[in-house]
C-alpha cells in the first residue's frame, strides 16, 4: 500500500470524512487518520457529530419524545397506554446502534470511494522534502509516517469546562456522560441554556427528571429571533423545565452522590442546589492536542481555533482547515460544506460556502430552526424590513397532528422584497427551514414562496402563509 498521498485529511468528522470523501471523488489519492475508538478500542470514525453528539442526541431525543406522547398525547387520539415505564438502559442500547449503524456506513463510504482509512493520531512530524508534501505521523496500534502534498485539518472540537471543575463524566457531564446517563436522575442540574443544555435537558425531563437549567446571560437563547425566543421559552417553561437567566455560578462540590451548585439569582440573591448529575454545557474549544502544529509554524488564532482565510487556507502552503476548529458556527453541516469546497478548491474548483444560509436546529419540541438574520439583527444594522408571521395554531395539518404550538416568521427587506431570514418555532421545524434555505440561496422574496402552491394538508403551508403576512395577505389567519 503507497504511504504517499495527494490528501491527507486529520480527523474523521463531518468535516473530515466529507472532505476525504470529495477528494477521492475528484480522483486525488486520499487518506484520512481519525482516532476515535469504540467500546471494543476498534475505530468509530464519524468524530463528535456521529459519536457524542449529533447522531446520538437525535436517537434519544426520539426515543424520550415518543415516551412523552405514550403518556400524554396518545390519550387525546382515544390511545390508551397503560403500565408506561421506560427502559433506561435499552434506550441506551438503541441509541449506540444507531450511533455503531453511522461508523459502520462511514467505513463503507472510504471503502466504497477508495479512501485509505488509518486508525490513530496523526501529527505533522515535517514539512517533506522534495516535493512530497508534509509528512505526517500516524500513532495508532503500530505507528507509520505517510506524506501528503494536501493536508486538511479536520480535528473539531472539545466540551469547555467551568475553571477547576472537570468532566468526570460521572456527576459532572459533558455532553458524552449526558448521552450515557444510565438511570432517571431525580434532579439534574444544567449549566447553560444553549443548544446542548436544552437538548439534553430536554430528553431528560420527558423520562422524569426534575431539571433544571441554568444560565449566566439575562435572554434566553441570545443567537435566536427575540419572538421565537420568548416563544420557545413559555413552551419550555410549561413543559416543566426550570430555566433561571442571567446567573452567576459559584462554588460547585461534587459530594460522592451529589452536587451542590452555589450561584447568585438574576436578583443577586444567594441560592444553592443540589443535583444528582451536573451537565456542564457552556460552549466548546476547538481541538489542536497532539497535532504538533507547532513543528510547522502552524498559527492558531488568540482563542485557540487554526487561523484560516475566508477559502479554509491556514498560514501553510497546501494546508486547510476546516469545522470545528476553525472560526464560524460548530455546526455538522458547516463542517461538510467546508470540507467539500476545501476538496474543490484543492482540485482547481470555485468551492463555495454561503456563511449567510447555513440553517440552525435546535432540536427539542418544538424544535427551533432559522437561517438568516433575526429582527433584532436587522434593526441594529437599521435594514427597513417588513416582517411577516403565521401560527401552526391556524394550520390544519398541525390540528391532526395534535401539534400546534409555535409559528414560522419571514423577514422580508421592506424596499426589494428579498428574504433576509426565516425563523420558526414549532412542528418538524428542521425539515421546513429547509424550503427557506433553498429560497435565500436563490435570493428570492417573500412574494416569491407567497406565489408557490404548497400541499394542502401540510406544515408548509405554515410557511407559504408566513410569506404572504409580510404583504398583510395570509388567508387562514
Ligand atoms: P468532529 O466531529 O469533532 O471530528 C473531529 C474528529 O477528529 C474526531 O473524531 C477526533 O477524534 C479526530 N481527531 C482530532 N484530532 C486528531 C488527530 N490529531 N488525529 C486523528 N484524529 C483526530 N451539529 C449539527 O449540525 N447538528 C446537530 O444536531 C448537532 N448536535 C450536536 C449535539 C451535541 C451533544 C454536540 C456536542 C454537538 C452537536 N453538533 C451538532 C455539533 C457537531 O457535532 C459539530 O459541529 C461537528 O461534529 C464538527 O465536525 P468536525 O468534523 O469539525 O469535528
Ligand atoms: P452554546 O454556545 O450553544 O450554549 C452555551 C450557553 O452557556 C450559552 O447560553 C452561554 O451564555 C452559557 N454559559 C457560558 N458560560 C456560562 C457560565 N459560566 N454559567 C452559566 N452559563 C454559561 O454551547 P453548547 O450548548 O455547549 O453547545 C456547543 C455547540 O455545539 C453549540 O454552540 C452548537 O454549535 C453545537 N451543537 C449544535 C446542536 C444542533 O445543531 N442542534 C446541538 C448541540 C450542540
Amino acid at each position: 500500500m503507497s504511504k504517499n498521498f495527494d490528501v491527507v485529511v486529520i480527523g474523521g468528522g463531518p468535516g473530515g470524512y466529507i472532505a476525504a470523501i470529495r477528494a477521492a471523488q475528484l480522483g486525488f489519492s486520499t487518506a484520512c487518520i481519525d482516532e476515535w475508538k469504540n467500546a471494543k478500542n476498534g475505530p468509530a470514525p464519524g468524530g463528535t457529530c456521529t459519536n457524542v453528539g449529533c447522531i446520538p442526541s437525535k436517537a434519544l431525543l426520539q426515543s424520550s419524545e415518543n415516551f412523552e406522547h405514550a403518556g400524554h398525547a396518545f390519550a387525546d387520539h382515544g390511545i390508551k397506554v397503560d403500565g408506561l415505564s421506560i427502559d433506561i438502559p435499552k434506550m441506551l442500547a438503541r441509541k449506540d446502534t444507531v450511533v455503531k449503524q453511522n461508523n459502520d456506513g462511514i467505513l463503507y463510504l472510504f471503502k466504497k470511494n477508495k479512501v485509505t482509512f488509518f486508525h490513530g493520531r496523526g501529527s505533522f512530524a515535517k514539512a517533506a522534502d522534495g516535493g512530497a508534501g508534509y509528512e505526517i505521523k500516524v500513532a495508532g496500534a503500530a505507528e507509520e509516517t505517510i506524506t501528503g502534498k494536501h493536508i486538511i485539518l479536520a480535528t473539531g472540537s472539545n466540551p469547555r469546562q467551568l475553571p477547576n471543575l472537570p468532566f468526570d463524566e460521572k456527576l459532572i457531564l459533558s455532553n458524552t456522560g449526558a448521552l450515557a446517563i444510565d438511570a432517571v436522575p431525580k434532579k439534574l442540574g444544567v449549566i447553560g441554556a444553549g443548544v446542548i443544555g436544552l437538548e439534553m435537558g430536554s430528553v431528560w425531563r420527558r423520562v422524569g427528571a426534575e431539571v433544571t437549567v441554568l444560565e449566566a446571560l439575562p435572554a434566553f437563547l441570545g443567537a435566536v429571533d427575540e419572538q421565537i425566543a420568548k416563544e420557545a421559552q413559555k413552551l419550555f417553561v410549561k413543559q416543566g423545565l426550570a430555566i433561571h437567566l442571567g446567573v452567576k455560578i459559584g462554588a460547585i462540590t461534587a459530594g460522592k452522590k451529589d452536587v451542590t451548585v452555589e450561584y447568585t439569582d438574576d436578583k443577586g440573591n444567594a441560592q444553592k442546589a443540589v443535583f444528582d448529575k451536573l451537565i456542564v454545557s457552556i460552549g466548546r474549544v476547538p481541538n489542536t492536542t497532539g497535532l504538533n502544529h507547532d513543528a510547522v509554524g502552524l498559527k492558531l488564532d488568540e482563542r485557540g481555533f487554526i487561523a484560516v482565510d475566508h477559502d479554509c487556507k491556514t498560514n501553510l502552503p497546501n494546508v486547510w482547515a476546516v469545522g470545528d476548529v476553525v472560526r464560524g458556527p460548530m455546526l455538522a453541516h458547516k463542517a461538510e460544506e467546508e470540507g467539500v469546497a476545501v476538496a474543490e478548491r484543492i482540485a482547481g474548483q470555485h468551492g463555495h460556502v454561503n456563511f449567510n444560509t447555513i440553517p440552525w436546529v435546535i432540536y427539542t419540541s418544538p424544535e427551533i430552526a432559522w437561517v438568516g438574520k433575526t429582527e433584532q439583527q436587522l434593526k441594529a444594522e437599521g435594514v427597513a424590513y417588513k416582517a411577516g408571521t403565521f401560527p401552526f395554531m391556524a394550520n390544519g395539518r398541525a390540528r391532526a397532528l395534535g401539534d400546534t404550538s409555535g409559528m414560522v416568521k419571514f423577514l422580508a427587506d421592506a424596499k426589494t422584497d428579498e428574504i433576509l431570514g426565516v425563523h420558526i418555532v414549532g412542528p418538524m421545524a428542521s425539515e421546513l427551514i429547509s424550503e427557506a434555505v433553498v429560497a435565500m440561496e436563490f435570493r428570492a422574496s417573500a412574494e416569491d414562496i407567497a406565489r408557490i402552491c404548497h400541499a394542502h394538508p401540510s406544515l408548509s403551508e405554515a410557511t407559504k402563509e408566513a410569506a404572504l403576512a409580510v404583504d398583510k395577505r395570509s388567508l387562514n389567519f
